[in-house]
Parts: structure tokens; sequence; C-alpha cells
């Protein structure tokens, strides 16, 4: 039954995208590709009713992995909640299976500083469910303070928008460089299969391109990578109602320098299916999650533009050292010594560099506020931006 309805939505999304390709005259932008493989109404990755997360879905996130990432980022909403003289809400962006917003909530409450409202906007109809089904079984005597947007809060809030490894979901633009003329990759279909077609930048593209070639420190012919150009409008709509407080974005990436570095030739396309990545965006087409890693330059600049100030870029390994998160083990066991020995294995996975402690980084940005915040006070890698 599963597979048949799995079966059905992958043809529902090939069905969409050669529509839109066959209306483009046989070639559609990467970045329109994306979006429908993503979002596409009934079709699309997150619209549709895959699994995603856990045994049987397609990745793991840092809250997946171990209560204390959600337990430590409560710590920074509580330095953050209060600095305000009213406590403060809560817009979590693209919640998963609800556990982040189930361990932060969990967290707040032991703390005694719960926010007026914990609003989630989520794009997944499925994934609102299970949300909502989390946060009633485990948690019910807040879920009341819960609610569901699908548009960020029309009326300005004060308090934290969070997010965690959804900026990776955006869609990217794809080029591939030539000094005399760059080409931007969309999708054709050769022999009924989606495949890469080039065809020239438009100037727009030409210009971006040569700047982050400059930031890259140059690169040969035939160099592919992708940028995400919806990234700033997208973080200042979703930031938009907060008059005073922090947004925090949580995910992979790294500043341009790096990012765009002559080696990494082939870009940061990372595509989830059944817990093992690829970096085919062909492959199951509606099926699989569709990534790309996060320019946190680009991500700093749009804080500019969105009115905030950057107040911290680190890693993750680093966010967390600096929240106590060897205290937070210690209070979740509750000298259970098996708990505690579960959680360190869990906390390994979290900070060790070659699993996500240094590939995932941490920014804040704040506005109409001035406070320190420990989550980047041991190690400020906004130099790097
Ligand atoms: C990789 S999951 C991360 C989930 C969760 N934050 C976690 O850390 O486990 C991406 C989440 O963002 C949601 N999402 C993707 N694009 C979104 C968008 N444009 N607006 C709101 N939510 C989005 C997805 O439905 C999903 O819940």
């Amino acid at each position: 039954m599963w597979k048949e309805a799995q079966a059905a939505q992958g043809a529902r999304a090939r069905a969409t995208l050669n529509e839109a390709i066959a209306a483009g005259g046989g070639w559609l932008s990467f970045e329109r590709f994306m979006d429908l493989a993503l979002y596409a109404p009934g079709a699309g990755y997150y619209s549709g009713g895959t699994r995603k997360f856990g045994t049987g879905g397609d990745f793991t996130t840092a809250p997946e992995i171990s209560s204390l990432f959600g337990r430590c980022v409560a710590l920074q909403c509580a330095e953050v909640l209060s600095a305000l003289p009213g406590g403060g809400s809560i817009l979590e962006l693209g919640a998963g299976s609800g556990r982040l917003a189930l361990d932060i909530l969990a967290r707040l409450e032991e703390l005694g500083q719960l926010p007026e409202h914990y609003w989630i906007l989520e794009v997944s109809a499925e994934l609102r469910q299970r949300q909502r089904a989390l946060l009633h079984d485990r948690l019910p005597r807040v879920s009341s303070r819960v609610a569901w947007l699908d548009r960020p809060p029309e009326v300005p809030f004060e308090g934290i928008v969070l997010a965690n490894e959804v900026l990776d979901a955006l869609p990217v633009k794809r080029f591939r460089w030539f000094a005399d003329g760059v080409q931007e990759l969309g999708v054709g279909i050769e022999d009924g299969q989606f495949t890469w077609a080039a065809r020239p930048a438009n100037s727009g593209m030409d210009q971006e391109c040569r700047r982050l070639c400059a930031a890259g420190g140059g690169w040969d012919e035939g160099y592919v990578s992708e940028y995400c150009p919806r990234m700033p409008a997208w973080t200042r709509v979703v930031t938009q109602p907060l008059r005073k407080g922090a947004a925090l974005w949580f995910d992979y990436g790294l500043p341009r320098a790096q990012y765009y570095l002559p080696e990494r030739h082939d870009g940061t396309l990372a595509c989830h299916y059944r817990h093992r990545v690829g970096n085919d965006p062909f492959d199951h087409v509606g099926l699989q999650d569709i990534t790309a890693w996060v320019d946190f330059t680009r991500l700093a600049e749009a804080s500019r533009e969105a009115d905030f100030t950057l107040a911290g870029f680190t890693t993750q390994v680093h966010f967390l050292a600096g929240l106590g998160i060897d205290k937070e083990m210690h209070l979740a066991a509750a000298d259970d010594q098996n708990a505690f020995a579960r959680l360190a294995n869990q906390a390994r996975q979290l900070m060790l560099p070659g699993e996500m402690g240094e590939r995932f980084k941490a920014m804040a940005w704040l506005r109409g506020l001035e406070l320190p915040l420990s989550g980047f006070g041991l190690l400020d890698l906004r130099h790097s931006l």
C-alpha cells in the first residue's frame, strides 16, 4: 500500500515537472525544478505524504539525534526571552517531526520561561499532523500555546524566530562557469529522462557568478556550483513581524570564501533518500529531499537588508558547548548511568568535527536588542563571513 502511494507520488511529481519543462519550450531552470520537486501541491516532496523522518524516512537531523540539541536551543531562547519585558513568543520555521519544538518547550517549562505562543510555520501537511500528535501526546499541558500558521504572524511580536535545517531546502540556481560566458544549468528531457541542459546565463547571473568567483579565489573553466537568490527575501519576510528579539539559524554550510573554493567544483547539492545521500536531483523525483549548503555570507548580508544586527556566527559544537551541553547531559540523565552513556554518545554525534560539529553552523541576528548570547560566546566566526 505504502509502496503504491510512493509510486503514485513519484509519478505525479514527474508529470508536474514534465509539464513545466514542456511549457518552457523544453527547458526549466534548476531553481524552478527544485521548487516543484519539493513544493508542488500534492506532488512535491514536502507537500506529499512521504515519511521523511526517522526509520523508514530519509534523513536524521540534530533534534532527531538528541534532545540535548533542543535543550541547548531552549537555553539560548531563555536568554533572549528574559531580556524582553513581556516574555515573548517563538516562531519555528519548518518543524519536521515536532521534536525540536517538544524539547524546547519542555526545557522552557522547567525553567519557568514558557513563551506566550509557540507558532510553527510548516509547509508539509503530513508533518503538521505529526507535530500536532507529538506535542499533544507528550506535552498536553503546553499544547494550547502551540499554533500552526500558513504565513508569518500578521501582528508584530517580540521573541524569537528559529529554523533548523530549513534554509538548505530553499531552491537554488545552478551554473557552470566559463570566463567568457557563464551558463545557467537547467533541466531538459532526453529519452524520457530528466537531464542537465545549459543556456547562456542572463546578466544578473553572470554578475553574481563573477562576485562568487572572486570570493572563492578563481575557478577553472567548467566549474559548477549554485547559489540561493531567494534567501534574502525569504528570511526578510519570515522575520518581518519580529519587532524585537532574535532570529536563530542552524544549518550546514560555509562562509562564502570557503563555499566557493576552486576544489569544490561540483557544487554542494545533497539529496536524501532513505538515509542515503546522493547528488543526483533527478533520482527519486518527488520522493527525495533536495538540498544545497547554505552560503552563510549571503545569510549575513540578508541580516543587514532585513534590519537586524549580526549578533553571532559559530560552529554547532561551539554553540552547544557555550550553552553548557555537559551540564544539560547531567540534568537530563538524572543520575541514571545508562541514560548518561546514551546522551554522551548522542552529544558526540552532535559535536564531533567529522560528524555534525563543524559542518553545521549557528547564526544569530538581533533586532531592537543588544545582549551577549552564550551560544556564540566561545567562538566568534563573524570575521570569516
Ligand atoms: C530537513 S527538515 C528539518 C526539520 C526540523 N527543523 C528538524 O531539525 O528536525 C525541513 C523542514 O522544513 C520544512 N520546510 C521546507 N521548506 C519550507 C518553507 N519554505 N517554509 C516552511 N517550512 C519549510 C519541511 O516541511 C520540514 O519540516
